[in-house]
C-alpha cells in the first residue's frame, strides 16, 4: 500500500526523504514522487517505477530542500501512469499533496470543482485534495483553516500530508483510518506511514489518532482535533525496534532473513508476558463463543488456531476471513472476536472489529506492529515481538501467532479443566524445544529443500495437502508459493482428493503432502492413504514426514525426512518447510521475492 515520507529540517533532507521512502518499499508500490522547496516555489518530480531508479534518473539527491514529503503509490483509482503519482498540486502550484487512502466522494467534489474552473491532470481520487486546498485558502486564507475545511468535506480514508510556499517550513498532515505517525528528531521532525519512515533517525514517535491533525516543523510539532480545533497533548511512543533488525544483514532477501529469524521469534513468543495471556485465556473462558478472524496469511493463522483450540481445549472457534465477517458473523455482547494480523493495519481486519464493537462482542487481537490501528482498537492486544518483518511475504510473524494462540489454547484448556497440569507442563516442554529444532532444520535441511525446489521450479501446479491440523498448514505453504513464486497452488484436505480433484492426477500433476508424526496414527494413515490415492494413478508426491529413511519406500517420488518430534510442534516445523520450499522456488524463478507483484504487505484500504 502506499508509502508516505516527510522531513523537515535544519539543513538539506533530501537523503533522509530518500531513506525514509525506500524503507517503506516493502509495503508495496508501483511508482513514486518526491515535493520539496526551492526557496519559495514547490520542485515537483515524481514517475513509474522504483524508487532508488527514480530518484537516480531524476537526481533526486543532487537537488536541496530543507522541507519535503515523499510518496510510493499502489495504484487505485486509475492507472500505473506518471500522470497519477503523487504529489499533486493545486492550479495555482500553492501545494503539494500526497495521500493514502481513498477518498470515496472523489468524483461529485471533482465535478463541482471542475465547474468552478480547477484543471485536473490525472485520474486519481487524491487530486481533489490540493484544489480543495487552493479553493478553501482563497476564502480563509488561512492554510490550517483550509485544511479542517478540506477534511470536512472529504469521505473516505486517508492520511494526507502536504507542504506550501506560504508556509516554507511546515509540513500539514491529517488522518482517518490511514496509518500516519510523527518522527520527533532533535534536528529534524518526520511524517510517515509507520516507523520504517524515520527509525533510521529517531525512535521517539507520536501516533496520530483518527480525526486528528498535525503541523509540523523543525523544532516543533502540534496535533489537532479536526472537529474542534483545539490542542491533544499527545504522548511520545518508544519505538522499540532497532534500525539495524530493519536491515538485511548479508542475506539476498529479507524473506530468507526473516525465516532465518524464527528461532528467536519462536523463543520471543515463549517469553510473553504470562499475565497477557491469562488474560485474553479468560476472556475466552468467560465469553460464550469466539470467532477468529484474519485476512490472506493471517487466515490461515485463523484456521490453524481452530484447529488447536479445538483440539487442545475442545473449543470450536470458526475462522472467519475478515472480508466476509459482515456477511457471515453473528455477535453480541457474549461473543470474542479475536484478530490475528502482523501490520495492524489491515483494512479489512479493522472493519471487522469496528462491526464486531458495534454489536457489542468483546474485541482482542495478537498484533506485530506496536502502535498499529488494531493493536489500539481492541480491547485487548497481546503485541507478538516478531521484530520488524520487511519482505512482503509474511513469515516469521504468522509463525509466532501460531505459537501465540497454541499457548493461550493450553492456559484455556486448563483452566475449563479439559487438560492437566501434567499434560500442559509436557506441552510447554514440547514447544521450548522448538527454537532449537527449527534451527538445526534451517542448518541440515535448508541446502535439500534448495536442490529439490530448484528440481522442480518449472512445474506450473502444485495441490498441496494436509489433514486435520496440517490442512491450513497446507493453505499457507500453498499461498506462499502463489504470492512468491507466482506458481499455481492449490491448498486441499487430504480426504478431500477423492471427492473430485482425484480425477485429475496423472503423471503430470505434482503434490506435495504435509504428513503427520507416525504416533498421530489416525492421521497419519490417514494421509498415507491418499498418497496411495495419488501414486495408484502415477501422479507425483513429494512427502514432507518424519520417518527414518527406508520406511516408506517406495511411498514418494521424492522425500524430505524430518528428525522425529512431538505432534505438537510438527505442523510448525511443516511450515517452515512450506516457507523455504517457496523461498527457493521463487529464487530459481528469478523473483523479485521481497516485492513480488501486484502484493502489498498491508492493505489499508477495502
Ligand atoms: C495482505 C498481504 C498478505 C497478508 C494480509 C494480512 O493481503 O499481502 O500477505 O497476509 O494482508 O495482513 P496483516 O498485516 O493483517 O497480517
Amino acid at each position: 500500500m502506499c508509502g508516505i515520507s516527510g522531513a523537515v529540517g535544519l539543513n538539506n533532507i533530501t537523503d533522509e526523504l530518500y531513506q525514509g521512502i525506500r524503507n517503506l518499499e516493502y509495503r508495496g508500490y508501483d511508482s513514486c514522487g518526491v515535493a520539496l522547496m526551492d526557496k519559495k516555489s514547490l520542485v515537483i518530480r515524481k514517475n513509474t517505477g522504483g524508487v532508488e531508479e527514480f530518484f537516480r534518473k531524476e537526481n533526486v539527491l543532487s537537488l536541496s530542500s530543507k522541507i519535503g514529503i515523499a510518496h510510493t503509490r499502489w495504484a487505485t483509482h486509475g492507472k500505473v501512469t506518471r500522470e497519477n503519482t503523487h504529489p499533486f498540486t493545486s492550479c495555482d502550484g500553492k501545494f503539494a499533496v500526497v495521500h493514502n487512502g481513498i477518498i470515496s466522494n472523489f468524483r461529485p467534489l471533482k465535478d463541482k470543482l471542475t465547474r468552478e474552473g480547477h484543471k485536473f491532470d490525472s485520474e486519481t481520487d487524491t487530486e481533489v485534495i490540493p484544489h480543495l486546498l487552493e479553493k478553501y485558502y482563497k476564502e480563509t486564507k488561512n492554510i490550517e483553516q483550509a485544511l479542517r475545511k478540506v477534511i470536512n468535506v472529504l469521505e473516505g480514508t486517508f492520511a494526507l500530508v502536504f507542504i506550501s510556499p506560504m508556509a516554507p517550513g511546515q509540513i500539514f498532515c491529517a488522518k482517518r483510518e490511514s496509518p500516519l505517525m510523527l518522527g520527533i528528531g532533535d534536528e529534524a521532525k518526520y511524517v510517515g506511514s509507520d516507523f520504517n519512515a524515520f527509525i533510521d533517525h529517531t525512535k521517539n514517535a507520536v501516533i496520530i489518532d483518527d480525526g486528528e491533525y498535525a503541523i509540523v516543523s523543525r523544532d516543533s510539532y502540534v496535533v489537532k482535533d479536526f472537529v474542534t480545533g483545539q490542542e491533544i497533548q499527545k504522548n511520545i511512543t518508544k519505538i522499540d525496534w532497532d534500525s539495524e533488525t530493519t536491515k538485511k544483514g548479508g542475506y539476498p532477501h529479507y524473506m530468507l532473513k526473516e525465516i532465518y529469524e524464527q528461532p528467536q521469534v519462536v523463543t520471543n513468543a515463549l517469553e510473553q508476558d504470562s499475565k497477557s495471556l491469562d488474560e485474553l485465556a479468560d476472556m475466552i473462558f468467560e465469553s460464550e463463543k469466539m470467532i477468529l478472524v484474519g485476512v490472506g496469511t493471517t487466515y490461515y493463522v485463523a484456521s490453524y488456531g481452530n484447529y488447536i483450540f479445538s483440539s487442545l481445549a475442545g473449543e470450536f472457534c470458526p475462522p472467519i476471513s475478515s472480508d466476509e465477517f459482515p456477511s457471515l458473523a453473528n455477535v453480541d455482547e457474549k461473543s470474542l472476536v479475536l484478530a490475528l494480523s502482523q501490520s495492524g493495519e489491515t483494512y479489512d481486519t479493522l472493519t471487522a472489529l469496528k462491526y464486531a464493537k458495534s454489536q457489542g462482542a468483546k474485541t482482542a487481537a495478537i498484533v506485530n506492529v506496536m502502535g498499529s490501528a488494531i493493536s489500539r482498537f481492541v480491547d485487548k492486544a497481546i503485541l507478538q515481538g516478531s521484530g520488524p518483518e520487511i519482505c512482503v511475504i509474511s513469515t516469521k510473524a504468522a509463525l509466532s501467532q501460531m505459537l501465540i494462540l497454541t499457548l493461550v489454547a493450553l492456559r484455556v484448556a486448563v483452566k475449563k479443566k479439559v487438560m492437566t497440569k501434567k499434560v500442559f507442563n509436557a506441552s510447554m516442554a514440547a514447544l521450548h524445544d522448538l527454537p532449537g529444532i527449527i534451527q538445526s532444520i534451517l542448518n541440515e535441511r535448508s541446502g535439500f529443500i534448495h536442490r529439490i525446489a530448484h528440481s522442480y521450479c518449472k512445474v506450473r501446479h502444485w495441490l498441496y495437502l494436509g489433514r486435520g491440523i496440517y490442512y491450513p498448514v497446507a493453505l499457507e505453504s500453498a499461498l506462499k508459493m502463489k504470492e512468491v513464486a507466482y506458481v499455481h497452488a492449490e491448498g486441499m484436505p487430504a480426504g478431500f482428493l477423492k471427492h473430485g480433484t482425484l480425477a485429475m492426477i496423472d503423471q503430470d500433476i505434482y503434490s506435495i503432502v504435509f504428513i503427520p508424526p507416525r504416533s498421530d496414527k489416525a492421521l497419519y494413515e490417514a494421509t498415507i492413504h491418499s498418497v496411495d490415492e495419488i501414486r495408484a494413478r502415477s501422479g507425483f508426491v513429494l512427502g514432507i514426514h518424519f520417518d527414518e529413511r527406508g520406511k516408506n519406500k517406495d511411498l514418494f517420488s521424492e522425500e524430505l525426512i524430518l528428525p522425529k518430534v512431538p505432534p505438537l510442534i510438527a505442523p510448525l516445523i511443516q511450515m517452515v518447510i512450506g516457507q523455504l520450499f517457496s523461498y527457493f522456488t521463487a529464487t530459481s524463478l528469478k523473483r523479485n521475492v521481497d516485492k513480488p507483484r501486484s502484493l502489498a504487505k498491508s492493505v489499508t484500504v477495502g
